[in-house]
């Protein structure tokens, strides 16, 4: 009996221990199972400077690495991010991540209208009227069902960036669904017969000889006078006919896009709203205006034109502007073509100054067929120079979203220099200074090599922000007090909050310029907007400062700065003036910060040790609490380089723009 209940119950726990492994051997199994239905994810890895706009898939998982809470990795929006931000930057503005890096979920959504910055988590985000495609980040936790892409595919058009100068690898039409013929090729399609080679060759004619064939028609100063010189109407090789380039050539074109290419939506991968701004002034000649015509057919047979690729709208100029068709009154390649085709020269001058207001203000309307979902450009050709100025009409272009490229052919020898309306227009015409939108042609004859590397750039949607943002629309001058209370080491400091200030900003002619004046009981303008135009070249110039050592004259420091500095800055920049004081000043501020003000200069007071804060209150722009700035010390000035720089774009960001 008492055997009995000890079987039993060593039994009992052998059933148990039997039990236990069977159950340990069951979860195992479906560990093993878990495992093979789904492989632990390999999740890719991006650099901080990734942009969303690269990545092609819709949806996925990727690392960040540590370190992308930097300035100079650019957000735009808040919440919803344009896909021109870079995905790292979004994640740890909107709090998924934090600097230390990590795993993150990116979804991508519609293009909004409008996205809003904001600084939040240590990134300052910024603004942007609109955007062709956003995303949206959340935590890296893969969602039930999901399959999430292992790597990710980047958009081939997009990347690497492309160096300046390149002609090198074709932008690619898609081929045509259901289409057997070949393509038609450049060289086809191109408008200069061999024979009109020779021109090229044939010296240009100086300006002087060339003015007394130019009575036929006025012709202003500055331009040039002498193209009738090498125009002759009477020449042979001109008497081809005028519509077609050569004639053999016809029927294979219209045999390869109209009979064959019935319904084309357009070449998503180069969705852009486009504008030509081509140039019909009179002294262009009609066969050179027939190469430029040539040029937009060009174009257009290149482009896959449709609804949901490219549009294409031409504005021609002369005296004045006037738009030939809009985007979309012809929204496929052929009908384009057979647009261009008669378009008629209207004469006049060159002014493509006239013609950028005019784009701006009308073309990229609504009713004249602009989507929204797609970038702006506008291409302005020029024969050339232009008769007129174009910085401001172009800024204005830009800050209203617009990406301009300048195709400037037969630019100006270094004889003519003399008659350019506009020295280097072409740097102020465009958004920076890197060569990404400009193109220089030699000659007309050789204009149909540039279709390529235009069209390479024109699509490369992801390069194409050219609009206003916190950091290329600034100048911004720094008034810095030398006065002896502040000591050679201290001064230096000083000079590091400069720097480190002026680092967050893009630095060029073109987008955010500096200058500074020191001053004690005098002033002196160490540099001004204009004298260096390279962030490397500025941050050098700062470095140089030297310590003055004197008295406090804010006062007529901030007179002075308004007269030698910010009367030369441009109009449309913002005006931002960064006072830095460690004491009272000796002589009134009221009246001249009230001038400032009055002026347009928003200005920061950025106060240290002795400075008296009412007196920083009275300098700094309404509010005093955001533009006016108290340090203890010298050592902890550095903490306030990103609470300056986040107001800065904050107030930048809560202005009205478009
Ligand atoms: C030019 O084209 C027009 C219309 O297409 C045609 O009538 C004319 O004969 C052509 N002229 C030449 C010289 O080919
Ligand atoms: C400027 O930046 C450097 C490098 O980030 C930093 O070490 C230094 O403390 C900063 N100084 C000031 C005054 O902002």
């Amino acid at each position: 009996m008492f055997m009995g209940i000890v079987v039993l119950t060593m039994k009992a726990s052998v059933i148990e221990m039997f039990l236990v492994l069977l159950a340990t051997g069951i979860h195992s199994n479906k560990d093993m199972t878990k495992k093979i239905k789904r492989p632990k994810l390999a999740v890719p890895q991006i650099n901080c400077d990734v942009k969303a706009g690269k990545i092609i898939n819709p949806e996925f998982v990727v690392k960040c690495p540590a370190g992308c809470q930097d300035p100079k990795y650019h957000v735009y929006g808040t919440d919803i991010y344009a896909s021109y931000s870079s995905v790292c930057g979004a994640a740890i503005h909107s709090g998924v991540l934090d600097n230390s890096g990590g795993k993150i979920l990116v979804r991508k959504v519609a293009g909004q209208s409008g996205y809003k910055g904001s600084y939040s988590n240590g990134v300052q985000s910024l603004s942007l009227p609109r955007w062709r495609e956003s995303f949206i980040v959340s935590e890296g936790k893969p969602q039930k069902g999901v399959t999430y892409p292992s790597a990710l595919t980047y958009s081939s058009t997009k990347s690497p960036p492309a160096k300046t100068g390149e002609a090198t690898k074709a932008y690619q039409k898609p081929p045509v669904p259901g289409t057997t013929a070949q393509p038609v090729t450049l060289m086809q399609v191109t408008g200069a017969p061999a024979t009109e080679a020779t021109h090229t060759s044939l010296p240009k004619p100086s300006p002087s000889t060339g003015s007394t064939t130019s009575s036929l028609r006025p012709q202003p100063m500055g331009h040039r006078s002498w193209e009738l010189g090498r125009w002759s109407p009477s020449s042979p090789t001109s008497s081809h006919n005028s519509s077609h380039a050569s004639p053999g050539f016809v029927p294979k074109e219209e045999l390869s896009t109209q009979s064959l290419d019935p319904v084309s939506q357009g070449d998503a991968n180069c969705k852009v709203d486009l504008s030509f701004l081509i140039d019909g002034s009179s002294s262009i000649g009609k066969r050179r205006f027939r190469i430029q015509k040539q040029f937009l057919a060009d174009v257009a047979q290149a482009l896959d034109i449709g609804p949901g690729g490219p549009l294409m709208g031409v504005i021609q100029y002369g005296d004045n502007p006037a738009a030939q068709f809009n985007l979309r009154t012809h929204m496929n390649s052929q009908d384009l073509k057979t647009a261009i085709e008669k378009i008629t020269q209207r004469g006049g001058l060159s002014n493509a100054g006239r013609a950028i207001s005019y784009m701006t203000k009308n073309f990229f309307s609504k009713a004249n067929g602009n989507r929204g979902s797609a970038p702006n450009v506008a291409v302005v050709i020029v024969d050339g120079w232009p008769t007129d100025k174009v910085e401001e009409p172009s800024r204005f272009a830009r800050e209203s979203g617009i990406n301009i490229f300048f195709i400037t052919v037969e630019g100006a020898t270094e004889n003519e220099k003399q008659y350019v309306t506009e020295p280097n227009f072409l740097n102020k015409a465009v958004c920076r200074t890197n060569g990404f939108y400009s193109l220089s042609v030699q000659s007309w004859f050789s204009l149909h090599k540039t279709v390529q590397p235009l069209l390479k750039r024109v699509c490369d949607t992801d390069r194409l922000a050219c609009s206003k943002t916190c950091w290329n629309s600034a100048d911004i001058g720094f008034v810095i007090d030398g006065s002896s209370s502040v000591g050679t080491g201290n001064f230096r400091t000083v000079l590091q909050f400069v720097a480190n200030i002026s680092k967050a900003f893009e630095i060029s002619e073109t987008d955010t310029r500096i200058g500074v004046v020191q001053y004690t009981y005098e002033q002196r303008l160490e540099f001004g907007f204009d004298d260096y135009t390279t962030k490397s070249d500025i941050l050098n110039a700062i470095n140089r400062v030297g310590y003055w050592s004197g008295g406090t004259s804010t006062g007529a420091a901030i007179n002075y700065a308004l007269e030698q500095l910010f009367k030369k800055s441009k109009p449309n920049k913002r005006k931002l003036m960064i006072l830095i004081t460690d004491g009272r000043s000796y002589d009134d501020v009221r009246i001249p910060a009230m001038v400032a003000h009055h002026k347009g200069v928003i200005t920061y007071a950025i106060g240290i040790a002795w400075a008296a804060q009412d007196e920083l209150e009275v300098i700094a722009t309404h509010p005093a609490s955001d533009h006016s700035f108290f340090v203890d010390e010298f050592d902890n000035l550095h903490r306030f380089v990103p609470k300056v720089i986040q107001n800065i774009c904050t107030e930048f960001n809560s202005q009205p723009r478009n």
